[in-house]
């Protein structure tokens, strides 16, 4: 493993914790889904993705980690929406080798349906919004700073039910009762 990623894992708030989240949520969805409809290479790829998606975030300032939406002024949003750009610029520059699956799987974890999305306003594979609705679920169900109390279960699905296709919900949806 190489050292330089280590220090990004270290030095990022919650960055390991939710990466093993998103990871293993991805993993269980895949299970959940009728088989055959992923391929072993594209379950490795979303699961490398899943595990490095956010190390952009490791050139976020302190701050922005622990403010809410309302408090961060525009122009730093649009560089945090930047970070999944930013993971992929990462994993290059520290010569992690990334294959094109992983890198289209991390850039586009936060696009959404309808190009709703970011950081490219692009509409989402339909693979990527398998690590976007377990990355949602787990943004929602880990405990933040800038909110009281970590959404539930019942609360994170119907986060997820508005942005992923229907046969990612009914895998997440058969996960989280799974594990419950
Ligand atoms: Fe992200
Ligand atoms: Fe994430």
């Amino acid at each position: 493993m190489n050292n330089k990623i280590y220090r990004i894992f270290a030095g990022t708030p919650g960055l390991l914790e939710h990466s093993f989240n998103v990871a293993f949520f991805v993993r269980q969805i895949i299970d959940a889904m009728p088989d055959g409809l992923v391929s072993t290479t594209q379950a490795q790829d979303l699961i490398f993705a899943a595990m490095y998606h956010d190390v952009g975030k490791s050139t976020w300032h302190g701050e922005w980690f622990t403010a809410p939406r309302h408090q961060i002024r525009n122009v730093d949003w649009t560089i945090m929406q930047t970070h999944p750009i930013q993971s992929v610029n990462i994993l290059n520059e520290i010569g992690i080798p990334i294959t094109e699956g992983t890198k289209k799987y991390i850039l586009e974890h936060h696009e959404r349906p309808g190009k709703m999305g970011y950081p490219n306003n692009i509409e989402p594979d339909f693979y990527s919004q398998i690590i976007s609705a377990a990355d949602i679920f787990c943004a929602c169900t880990e405990p933040r700073s800038y909110r009281p109390y970590p959404l539930d279960t019942g609360q994170a699905l119907r986060e997820v039910v508005k942005y992923a296709p229907e046969m990612i919900v009914d895998a997440l949806k058969f996960v989280a009762k799974k594990i419950a």
